[in-house]
């Protein structure tokens, strides 16, 4: 038998994707590729013609097996882009998502006129916010980042250290706010917040493959957010903010948890690319 050119495998592959449910099997099929031949997705589409080794075509075949028992992209090539950076991702933590970069939009917004604000990443998996945040702030933005997982805080050290900024940002174990050293001027967290009912309708990347501490927060997915909102008076300087990511169909339940909480602050919510409810800010006047 003939050895398969890149555009035959390619083929190949992505149809075997589509059978498997994969959302983008053309695509998937190329990632996995470019990434088993050490070339980025460019190049392998400019040498369709390309015919691969055996050991080649043995490597890509390991990467495939995993994406068709729906393991998540990032999780196989072990890196995906999050803002601007480059992070190393494991299933210790949740692959960052695009819609969290608005968060970090929004706290550099913030952070422009407040350039000595303590800010603290509360939940901080690969490190994402955090890292995202130092990489675009002066070094007299002290910033804080914690998670309950000791696995997932040696991936957000490990990114730090990779990207020159663990000289920035301080890594605490523990429970949402309890490892804060002092309250803070800007709180960030992208918590928990899927409702455990919701849990069979999520693809098998997510419910198989991603940390279920990472994704699950009680019977309507509040529980993280409700206790995060309990503690932050206590952790939240004069004039500070807070930024929380939230589920499409939580934004009137957590403004309420939050007007409890912060009966004078101004409370928004913010939609996401797609017009959903996705974060809710918080600005504390006094
Ligand atoms: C939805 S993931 C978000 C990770 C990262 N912030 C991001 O946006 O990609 C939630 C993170 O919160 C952490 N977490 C869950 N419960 C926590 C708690 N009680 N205190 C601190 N972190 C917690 C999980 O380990 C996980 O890393």
């Amino acid at each position: 038998m003939n050895s398969p050119t890149v555009a035959q495998l390619l083929a190949d592959a992505a149809r075997s994707l589509s059978r498997a449910g994969v959302d983008t099997p053309e695509l998937d099929a190329e990632l996995l590729l470019a990434h088993a031949l050490g070339v980025d997705r460019t190049r392998l589409l400019t040498h369709p013609e390309h015919i691969l080794t055996p050991e080649q075509q043995t490597a890509f075949r390991a990467l495939l097996d995993r994406r068709l028992q729906r393991h998540p992209l990032a999780y196989i090539t072990g890196r995906r882009w999050f803002y601007d950076i480059l992070l190393h991702v494991t299933p210790a933590v949740l692959v960052p998502r695009p819609e969290t970069e608005e968060l970090v939009a929004r706290a550099l917004t913030w952070l422009q006129t407040h350039p000595r604000a303590m800010v603290a990443d509360i939940g901080t998996g690969s490190g994402a916010i955090a890292l995202a945040v130092a990489k675009h702030t002066p070094p007299t933005v002290r910033i804080v980042a914690t998670d309950i997982s000791a696995r997932a805080l040696d991936v957000a050290r490990s990114n730090a250290l990779r990207l020159g900024l663990d000289q920035r940002v301080v890594f605490l174990l523990g429970d949402l706010l309890a490892p804060l050293p002092e309250p803070a001027d800007l709180l960030l967290a992208n918590l928990p917040y899927v409702a455990e009912r919701d849990r069979s309708g999520l693809a098998p990347e997510v419910s198989v493959h991603e940390p279920a501490g990472a994704l699950f927060s009680g019977p309507a997915g509040l529980d993280h957010l409700r206790r995060l909102l309990a503690q932050a008076p206590e952790f939240l300087r004069p004039g500070g903010a807070v930024l929380l990511e939230i589920g499409y169909d939580q934004g009137p339940a957590v403004i309420e948890l939050a007007r409890r909480v912060f009966p004078h602050a101004t409370i928004r919510l913010h939609q996401d690319l797609a017009g959903l409810d996705r974060l809710l800010e918080i600005t504390k006047t006094q």
